[in-house]
């Protein structure tokens, strides 16, 4: 597996065992309110669940998965978009959980930016590998 995927994968993972957690509090304080500011989880748990996780596993698996270009030297594609791409992703995600907990719609807008790039960057190098079964350019 390419390292990159291995990095997003692993990353993947991270988010889910936060956000699970998360979700557990969240519940827990659900059925015996225990603490208020808990509610405040909420935004981290929606980001670190949809963007860290969700959004993360389905872009290292199509990195490795995507039919490979024939030149071997290459086959991936340019590479460093997709480390750009995983930077961006999650600091991203980051900034938007972040701003969520403090309650800065600006620095979540920015996050929100931040994240759409990372998919732009994304979307440039895998667009060439999206191709039916069978087909070679
Ligand atoms: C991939 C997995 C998950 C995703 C994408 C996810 C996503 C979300 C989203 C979008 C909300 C907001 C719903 C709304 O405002 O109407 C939410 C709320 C919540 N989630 Fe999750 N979640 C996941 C897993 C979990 C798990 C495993 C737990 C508990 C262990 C959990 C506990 C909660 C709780 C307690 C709420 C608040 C519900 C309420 O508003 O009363 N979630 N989650």
């Amino acid at each position: 597996m390419p390292k990159l995927s291995v990095y997003f994968i692993r990353a993947a993972l991270l988010h889910l065992g936060i956000g699970f957690t998360l979700g557990a509090l969240l519940l827990a304080n659900k059925g015996i309110p225990f603490a208020g500011w808990i509610w405040r989880l909420l935004g981290l748990h929606i980001e670190f669940l949809i963007f860290g996780w969700m959004v993360q596993l389905a872009m290292g698996v199509a990195f490795f998965a995507l039919p490979r270009h024939t030149d071997y030297s290459r086959r991936y594609g340019d590479v460093r978009l997709g480390w750009l791409s995983f930077i961006l992703l999650n600091s991203g995600v980051w900034l938007t959980a972040l701003a969520r907990w403090f309650g800065t719609n600006d620095f979540a807008f920015g996050g929100r930016i931040i994240l759409l790039l990372a998919a732009a960057a994304f979307a440039i190098l895998i667009k060439p590998r999206v191709k039916a079964f069978g087909v070679h350019q």
